[in-house]
């Protein structure tokens, strides 16, 4: 697939969107606007500073890509070649169009009609609300629903505004450098500490890849955000039938089949697939694979002499092999015994380092 391809229209709409909202809207709520701080494929995220206390937070405005897909008639199916067909022309009329958004009070959620919108609210609030202030993941500190001028109702929630960059961007920049390898590996400890901290709360998140972490590069923390796809207290209620959220290129080959079928262990999954991703560079899967298409083999994207050492390659093939077991019943699911894994490896790498 080329890189043309890969363009995602939805995000761009919604870029495109943000910034008009932005030139009508001062405030949300009880929350200045102070600018964009980012565009997932269905939300709008802002940095707001509030007008009761004077923190800063980022306040995500859910249900955009719905309203598009509604306001321009699309079919929800082929969503994304329509958009592709007609990008001028939605571009042009949301360009030209006059967009504004006002607080609605707190009760007009019961007026989401559509399960679908609804739920995708549900997900991200049921978990979040969950949550106290923490160091692994952000939490609900407000919640509200906007009415735009055409009648549509957007529910946004506010967390704790956190400074960083995507990991995708931090690890797409790591070589096959043993320090970099380390680094990766070290990453890879940290998403296991945040896996444990929200399975606790009993939340499973189902898209944990590496757009869904944020990295402070000098006090090396990280932060998951994006519970749009979580689920809380296997309350698999609030999933829409038919419809896949959450990344299909590295989730799990039950969540692809039936997100309502996943369980704590498919997050575990992610683990594997982010390995893969971040030893390769490349996805274990493509956008359009199928239930039972399995993943890319790890041995043919990750060549053994980047590690000098045959035994440091055959442990990191068996730990991303058996992460991604296809079938749950084959996979390691002891996060003490993956973190165990990880640390010999990390262990012969730096080794390695310094016999040469
Ligand atoms: N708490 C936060 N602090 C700072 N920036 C944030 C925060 N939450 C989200 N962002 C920014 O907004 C972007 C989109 O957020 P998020 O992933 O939650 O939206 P989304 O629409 O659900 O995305 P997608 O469906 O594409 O995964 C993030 O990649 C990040 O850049
Ligand atoms: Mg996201």
């Amino acid at each position: 697939m080329d890189n043309s391809q890969e363009i995602n229209y939805m995000r761009y709409i919604i870029g495109i969107l943000a910034k008009k909202l932005l030139e009508k809207n001062k405030k949300i709520g009880d929350y200045q606007i102070n600018n964009v701080c980012g565009i997932g494929s269905n939300g709008i995220v802002l940095d707001v500073t509030s007008l009761k206390n004077g923190n800063k937070y980022a306040l995500k405005i859910l249900n955009v890509s719905y309203y598009i897909i509604k306001k321009f008639n699309l079919n929800k199916k082929i969503y994304k070649e329509e958009l592709a067909n007609n990008l001028n022309d939605i571009e042009n009329n949301i360009r030209n169009g006059n967009y504004y958004l006002a607080s609605g009070d707190k009760d007009v959620y019961k007026n989401i009609k559509s399960d679908e919108e609804l739920n995708s609210f549900l997900r991200e609030y049921n978990s979040l609300k969950t949550l106290k202030s923490n160091k692994y993941c952000v939490n609900l500190v407000d919640y509200g629903f906007l009415n735009n001028n055409d009648g549509y109702i957007f529910p946004y929630i506010v967390m704790p505004y956190f400074d960083g960059v995507k990991l995708t961007e931090y690890i797409n920049k790591k070589t096959n450098s043993t320090a970099d390898f380390i680094d990766m590996l070290n990453i890879i400890e940290k998403i296991i500490k945040i896996i444990k901290y929200i399975h606790s709360k009993k939340i499973i998140h189902r898209d944990l890849h590496l757009e869904n972490f944020l990295y402070n590069e000098e006090n090396e923390k990280i932060i998951l955000i994006d519970f749009g796809t979580a689920i809380y207290n296997c309350d698999f209620s609030v999933d829409t039938v038919g419809e896949i959220r959450g990344s299909r290129r590295l989730m799990s080959p039950e969540q692809f089949k039936n997100p309502s079928e996943t369980c704590y262990f498919s997050d575990y999954y992610f683990l594997g697939s982010n390995l893969f991703y971040m030893l390769t560079k490349k996805y274990p899967y493509s956008q359009n694979r199928k239930i039972e298409t399995q993943p890319n083999d790890i041995m043919k994207f990750l060549n053994y002499k980047v590690f000098n050492q045959r035994d440091i390659y055959d442990k990191i093939v068996y730990l991303i092999n058996s992460l991604m077991a296809y079938n749950l019943l084959n996979r390691l699911k002891d996060l003490n015994e993956i973190e165990k894994i990880i640390f010999e490896i990390k262990s012969m790498l730096i080794k390695n380092k310094l016999d040469r």
